[in-house]
């Protein structure tokens, strides 16, 4: 797992949506006893493009950036007294800086919307730049006007997959930190039928599946024999189940990469989805690459 002593870094732009982000990243740095790292990039390209060249652009757009680092360090300062909080400025892409600031993080936190975008807009762009591309987890905090309740639990979506590992051993990890119980969603979708010419016994099929899934799960109960965990099936589509799991969760765990990893490219259909409707934050985990 990511060496604990690397901060819990988070990217703002100053918006309401990177603040709620920021003040997620910082209750949950106090609670893995790490540091935050509050890290804004300055995007010069955006205004000093090669047609139209500013001089000292960078130079120009740095008192706004500071600004912005030093209002979210007070609000993460005050919230969490004890924290160590650092802040940083870099120049270049907001992708590109985060992926590459992942390197030193023991996790990425970001809002799921940012300064730009459109009304209606269900992720920015940067949750689909940097979940999935980096190795430690990434969590898109999504604003919810309800607070935590108290009977959230912590969910995982578990599709029986051979990289589900790292995603797993987060949410146990997870669910033991914030000692809530830990839901294990597992979803099993039957195949389009073909009328007359395939018969299916559901029921069976329903059966089988939770076998192999609670079999699957034996060894990571054990070895977590002191977090409360409970596997649920659910006949239907993962996206529609997590979704509808995530409004009772105080976080919701899942891979960057389902069973369909050859097919996939950077992020799975069904995390893609999760980042755009989940009701709760989404922690993003890569597993080993294939
Ligand atoms: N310049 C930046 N530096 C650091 N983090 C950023 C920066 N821009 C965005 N982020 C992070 O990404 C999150 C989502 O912002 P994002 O830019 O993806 O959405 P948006 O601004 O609403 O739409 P758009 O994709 O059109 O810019 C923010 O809440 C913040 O955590
Ligand atoms: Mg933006």
């Amino acid at each position: 797992m990511t060496p604990f002593n690397h901060p819990v870094v988070a990217g703002t732009d100053g918006s309401p949506g990177a603040v709620a982000a920021a003040e997620w990243a910082a209750d949950h740095a106090a609670l893995r006893g790490a540091s935050l790292r509050v890290v804004h990039a300055v995007d010069r390209l955006l205004y000093d493009g090669p047609r139209y060249p500013i001089p000292d652009c960078f130079d120009k757009m740095t008192p706004s950036g500071r600004q912005i680092l030093d209002r979210t360090a007070r609000i993460v300062r005050e919230r969490r007294p004890g924290l160590d909080v650092t802040t940083e400025l870099v120049e270049g892409r907001p992708g590109r800086v985060l992926r590459e600031q992942a390197s030193v993080a023991a996790e990425l936190v970001i809002g799921s919307h940012g300064s730009g975008g459109f009304p209606g807009m269900l992720l920015g762009s940067i949750g689909n730049q940097v979940a999935g591309h980096v190795a430690v987890p990434v969590v898109v905090v999504r604003q919810t006007p309800l607070g935590v309740a108290e009977a959230a639990d912590v969910v995982a979506g578990f599709d029986c997959a051979e990289t589900s590992g790292p995603a797993l051993a987060y949410a146990f990890e997870e669910a033991r930190l914030r000692r809530r119980r830990l839901r294990i969603v597992c979803a099993w979708d039957p195949p389009v039928p073909y009328g007359r010419m395939i018969t299916t016994d559901l029921d069976e099929m329903g059966r089988a599946a939770g076998e192999h899934a609670r079999e699957e799960l034996r060894s990571w109960q054990s070895a977590y024999a002191d977090v409360d965990s409970e596997l649920v099936m659910v006949r239907g589509h993962p996206v529609a189940a997590l979704i509808q799991a995530s409004s009772l969760a105080v976080l919701l765990v899942v891979g960057s990469h389902g069973r369909n990893a050859l097919t996939a490219a950077v992020l799975g259909s069904v995390s893609r989805a999760l980042l755009a409707h989940a009701h709760c934050p989404v922690a993003v985990v890569r597993g080993p690459h294939l």
